[in-house]
Order: structure tokens, then sequence, then C-alpha cells
């Protein structure tokens, strides 16, 4: 008979302990930071314990907001999932997962994202894997050089220009999908202990309005290998993007490698040469609804999409979820209320978040075994879940 697991909220005197498992599991620095052995707000640790009491596992709910089309959504997002080893493969992770869970929805959250290292336990769990983050390498004599336009003013920033760039951040942000708010208590905790999150700032201002910014960490040395990391580089005109692109690009002589986080799409990514990007670093992150009722009414939809479709979800996990409904998109909202009839569409919880993500139709949904539909229904009616187009994540945890 597997040992029993007990979960439940670690209190600040275990969160050493936590750490230590976090460290033997990920190779983390030999000391802990700051902020992981004393309690942070925004964020929930739970511990993983067996019947002598000893600490087995641990998870972290982090309480961010994602932006989905213009409204902010409440999310779950989860980190630092770790067994300990010789606990492995006895239904540890598997536990905190199903706490973390409940625990998330007690507290009003919609939806969760991750970044799993192993897709298995966590698609165990509802959870289904629908993006990518991609960081690039690029060579920054590659970047198209350019004279300074006269309009526009280009200077280094600091701390007191944080509020402002984090302005032009949630302008850029909020209308995809995905994205972390990167607002909240959690965020308000690290800004009040590093008021600078970079090495330097770059800022390009017109009428002394902030238009496009670059946020970077010079790395060491000025040889072949030096790498010049840009963790943010956002601009809202055109003209912005070109005066950030040739800043980036003035680096060549002593930082031969740029590398960043592209947004597809964006003000930015159009002007650089994209062909010459390599990847450096793929990240897959996995998604999941924590309320489905939540996910859909807190999000945006695109004010052009309107129908009703009728369904089924199977969710395992999280028995709230679980059961017959009709969603209903018009006017760039939506809402799922609970139906007594018998729809010819069945989903699974994953099959849910590979629609709700962008990140697959349904006809794709139900090739894979995630969305089962009556002799003779055509599925397509479901993509009526997936309007609005892919979600990104630009930010690791
Ligand atoms: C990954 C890890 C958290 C899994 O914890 P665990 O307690 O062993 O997982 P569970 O026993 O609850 O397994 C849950 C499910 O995932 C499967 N699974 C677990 N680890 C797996 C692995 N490494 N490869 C494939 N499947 C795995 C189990 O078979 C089980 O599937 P089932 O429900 O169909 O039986 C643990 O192995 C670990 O701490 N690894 C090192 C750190 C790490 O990778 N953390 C994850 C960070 S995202």
């Amino acid at each position: 008979m597997p040992p029993t697991v007990h979960v439940r909220e670690l209190t600040a005197e275990e969160l050493t302990d936590a750490w230590t498992l976090g460290r033997f599991a990920f190779g983390s620095d030999p000391q802990p930071s700051p902020h992981a052995t004393v309690a942070v707000p925004g964020m929930t640790r739970y511990g993983a314990f067996d019947d002598t009491g000893r600490l087995v596992g641990k998870a972290v709910d982090l309480h961010h907001h994602q932006w989905w089309s213009g409204r902010p959504v409440s999310a779950a997002d989860v980190g630092g999932v770790a067994v300990a080893p010789e606990a492995r493969g006895r239904g540890v992770a598997g536990a905190l997962l199903s706490t973390l869970l409940r625990g998330a929805h007690d507290r009003s959250a919609a939806i969760s994202a991750l970044f799993p290292t192993v897709t298995a336990p966590y698609r165990a769990c509802g959870w289904e894997a629908t993006g990518v983050m991609r960081t690039v390498d690029m060579p920054a004599v590659a970047l198209p050089r350019h004279r300074p336009a006269p309009h526009l003013t280009v200077r280094a920033g600091g701390p007191d220009d944080m509020p402002a760039v984090t302005a032009l951040y949630e302008r850029v942000a909020r209308d995809r999908r995905g994205l972390l708010t990167r607002r909240g208590e959690l965020f308000d905790h690290f800004a009040a202990t590093d008021p600078l999150p970079f090495d330097g700032l770059t800022l390009v201002e017109h009428d002394g309005d902030l238009v496009g910014y670059a946020g970077w960490n010079r790395g060491r040395g000025y040889g072949a290998d030096a790498v010049l990391t840009v963790e943010d580089v956002f601009a809202t005109s055109a003209d912005a993007a070109r005066e950030l692109v040739g800043v980036l690009a003035s680096w060549h002589s002593v930082t031969p490698t740029l590398r960043l986080c592209l947004l597809d799409g964006d003000a930015v990514a159009a002007h650089l040469p994209l062909e010459a990007a390599r990847d450096h670093e793929r990240e897959l992150w996995m998604h999941r609804p924590v309320d489905v009722t939540r996910a859909v009414r807190e999000r945006g939809w695109p004010a052009h999409v309107r129908g009703h479709v009728d369904f089924a979800l199977d969710d395992g996990l999280a028995e709230w979820n679980t059961g017959t409904w009709r969603l209903e998109v018009a006017d760039g909202a939506a809402q799922l209320t609970r139906v007594s009839t018998e729809p010819a569409l069945r989903l699974s919880v994953r099959g849910f978040a590979l629609l709700y993500t962008g990140a697959a139709t349904a006809r794709s949904v139900a090739d894979a075994g995630l969305l089962s539909c009556a002799t003779g229904t055509d599925p397509h009616a479901l993509d009526l879940l997936a309007a609005g187009g892919p979600a990104h994540l630009l930010d690791y945890f």
C-alpha cells in the first residue's frame, strides 16, 4: 500500500527544509536567496509530509494575474515542485498539485500555468502543454544601424522611471493572452527589495512620454563569447522600435551576441532580422483551468466573435469543473452556464486547456483523444473556445 502523504501550507520554520529540497532537485546556489526562507506575500507554499512528519515534497502557488485580451485573469501559477528522491514515484507530486488546485480554487483563482521539467505528473493532474517560451541569440552585427531620430530622446533610466516602464509593458501586454500583469503583492515585494531589476535601462521618449525601453543585463567580458541579455524590450511605435534596435546594434563591438525573448509580431520583432535568430532556450509551458466559469468570465474575448456551444467537461481533479456547460460569447465577453442537455461533444480538462489558450483547434484536440464527438458531429463548434489566438508567456517562474 502506498504510504500516506499529508499536504498543508508550510510554516515559516519549515521554509529552510523546503529550500533544501528545492536545492537538491534543481541544483540551485548553495546559499538561499533572501526570499527563500522567509514568508513572502502573494504566494502560498505547500509541503507534503510522510507519516513520521518528515517533509518529502513542496510546491508553490504564485498569486499572479495574466492578461487575456484586455482583462486581468487571476492565476495560480505553479513553481518549485520538488519531491525528495527517496519519495518519488509514490504520488507525492499528485497529492501536492491536488491540494494546491483546491487552495487556488478557494482563493478564487481562475487559471494556472507552469513550466514543467517533465509533463507526465502535470498531465495526470489536468495541465496540458500549450506553448513554448523561446529565448533567442542574435548577432548584434546583424541588427540594422539607425541614425538617431531627432524627435525622439534616448536616455538611461533608473528606479524613478519604473512606473512609466511598467505602464508601457502593460500597454503592450494587456491585449495579448497569458502574459503576466507583473502587478500585485508578489511583484510589489520584489520591487521593494530590487527597485531596478536590470543592470541598465535604455529609454526612448517622445515629448517626455515613454515610447520604448530595453532593460538589459551586461554579463561579463567583451570577447567573442560576450552576451548582452535583454530582459525586456518593448516599444509602442515603429520609430521607437527602430531607435531601440539601433541602440542594441551599437553593442556589437563588445557583446557580439544579444540574447532576448521575442514577442511574436510586436513592434520590436517587426524591426529585427528574425532570420538571424538562433534558439538559445525553449521553455515549454503548460496551462490548466482552475475554475472554468471564472476562466471564461474574467477574460476578454474578441469583439467580433459571437456564438454558443454546449459541451460536457470531465475534470478528474477539480469536480467543480465537471458537468455539462453552455459557452456563450458575445460583445467581447463570455460566460459558462450549466445546462441539462446531453451534448454531442465531450471535452477533457486537458482539451479545454488546449482550446482556451488557442494552442489547438477542436479537430486536432479530437484527433489527440481529448475531445470525443458523437458519430456524425462536427467538432468545429468548439473552436469558439479558442477564439482570440494563441497565448504567450515571457516571464519564467
Ligand atoms: C517530477 C517530480 C516532482 C514528480 O514527483 P513524484 O512524487 O515522483 O510524482 P507522482 O508519484 O505524484 O507521479 C504523478 C504521475 O506522474 C508520473 N511521473 C512522475 N515522475 C515522472 C517522470 N520523471 N517521468 C515520467 N512520468 C513521471 C507518474 O508515473 C504518475 O503518473 P500516473 O498518475 O499516471 O501514475 C519528482 O520526480 C521530482 O521532484 N523530480 C525532481 C525535480 C523536478 O523535476 N521537479 C518538477 C519541476 S517542474
